[in-house]
């Protein structure tokens, strides 16, 4: 409901309109996976810790965040769809839980702190499938100079060691120019020779990361293998609090994966942060699918299993390829309806405020949630939807009566909590 309060880590919060943190999301806020010895995503956040290994490492940063910290202090547009409750996690209209580790970019850049990687949980409202999970983790990293001749001398000498450095290294480059006055631009407050050297800072500090990540790895299999150097792709995006702004991408079995985003951060976001006269560059990336790349790991859920077969395989600071231990047979089970209005009829109900009811109910024991039908009456309007629910556990064969058990829950649950008429 809209009223009374809700509690998260230890605190009441004040339920409005916006309120859609579950008890699913809940009971995720306190896991820490990235500190847990030997778990893949421990292994791969110390790898990323060993490259950048003068910077700061922080974690343990709270999740609960104010949209000002997660969207408006890094210039979010007031109409960016990631605001939308469809999308994100609001405890209330004043908190939310933070969708990535950029929402930390401003508080860190204020506390003078130089160079710093930031790891954490993130959250995001989303589908159900092999790569999707509402809660994953992101490292965030970032290098600020002073906008002075200092800040010019440290980059251009740190640029020529890395440039001498990857020139000896199996990598081939595919890069793009580090601004485009059209399409990329740098920042009209920068000196063009001040937005080339951080954006090269940038670049190569990452070329070398992606070398670390994802070099000579025999297990990569596909291009990665057997003495053929590393093949890195740059290409343009945009992002509200940095430009010019890229993504990094890796051929990996054929195929170029987006690995992470990355640019110069905007001075609005360092004024924000009260450090105007300072210069920066930012990265994120995401440490599921890098690690689902680099362990062979084949679906999401995996990462939060309790089964010993997954824990034992891994040790800390080894990348090994994951052993599938079995898969056991999937049930699929479809539900169709008219779609209610949701949030005191504000909206029509969101393919994600299913999957959240769908993850309360059967938790982890749902692998998959597609819609196979869709259509509008055509006099009343109403739409009709029908969902297929793949229910299958990763540890374990399920019974009939279980699935049919769980499958009732949620056929009884989208009548109580969203008045949803079963056709
Ligand atoms: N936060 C961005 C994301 O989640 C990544 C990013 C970080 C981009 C820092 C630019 C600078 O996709």
């Amino acid at each position: 409901g809209t009223s009374g309060v809700v509690n998260v880590m230890g605190k009441d919060y004040t339920r409005d309109h916006l309120t859609n943190i579950t008890p699913t999301i809940i009971s995720k806020l306190s896991r820490k996976l990235y500190n847990q010895p030997g778990h893949p995503l421990s292994t791969l956040r110390a790898l990323i810790e060993s490259h950048f290994a003068d910077y700061a490492h922080l974690s343990s940063v709270s999740p609960i965040v104010s949209p000002a910290q997660n969207f408006d202090g890094l210039s979010f547009p007031a109409d960016h769809p990631g605001r939308s409750p469809t999308d994100s996690y609001y405890i209330n209209k004043h908190t939310m839980l933070r969708t990535h580790t950029s929402a930390h970019e401003v508080e860190v850049f204020a506390r003078g702190t130089a160079r710093y990687l930031l790891t954490a949980d993130v959250y995001r409202r989303d589908e159900i499938d092999a790569s999707h999970y509402p809660v994953f983790h992101q490292m965030e990293g970032a290098r600020v100079v002073s906008a002075d001749s200092t800040g010019m001398a440290e980059l251009t000498a740190d640029n020529a060691r890395l440039r001498a450095e990857l020139a000896r290294s199996p990598i081939v480059i595919d890069d793009i120019p580090h601004f485009d006055a059209r399409t990329n631009p740098h920042q009209p407050e920068h000196d063009p020779a001040h937005a080339v050297a951080l954006a090269e800072n940038l670049k190569l500090s990452l070329n070398g990361l992606l070398l670390k990540l994802f070099g000579g790895r025999a297990n990569l299999g596909g291009d990665a293998e057997g003495g053929e150097p590393l093949r890195v792709r740059w290409v343009e995006t945009t992002f509200p609090w940095t430009a010019p702004s890229f993504e990094a991408e890796v051929l990996f079995r054929g195929e170029w994966l987006e690995i992470l985003g990355c640019g110069v951060v905007r001075q609005k976001t360092l004024e924000n942060a009260n450090v105007p006269d300072k210069l920066a560059w930012a990265f994120g990336l995401g440490l599921e699918r890098i690690a689902m790349i680099l362990y062979s790991i084949p679906d999401i859920r995996l990462f939060w299993s309790d089964d010993p077969r997954f824990a034992a395989q891994f040790a800390q600071g080894e990348i090994s390829a994951f052993r599938p231990y079995s898969r056991y047979p999937a049930c699929y089970k479809d539900v169709s309806f008219w779609r209610p209005d949701v949030a005191g009829g504000t909206r029509a109900m969101h393919e994600n405020d299913f999957c959240d009811l769908v993850r309360d109910v059967a938790g982890d024991l749902v692998e998959d949630v597609t819609l196979t039908d869709e259509f509008e009456h055509p006099t009343t309007k109403r739409q009709s939807v029908c969902y297929r629910i793949n229910y299958r556990s990763m540890d374990r064969s399920l019974s009939n009566d279980e699935t049919n058990a769980l499958h009732a829950k949620v056929v009884s649950e989208l009548k109580n909590q969203f008045g949803a008429e079963i056709r």
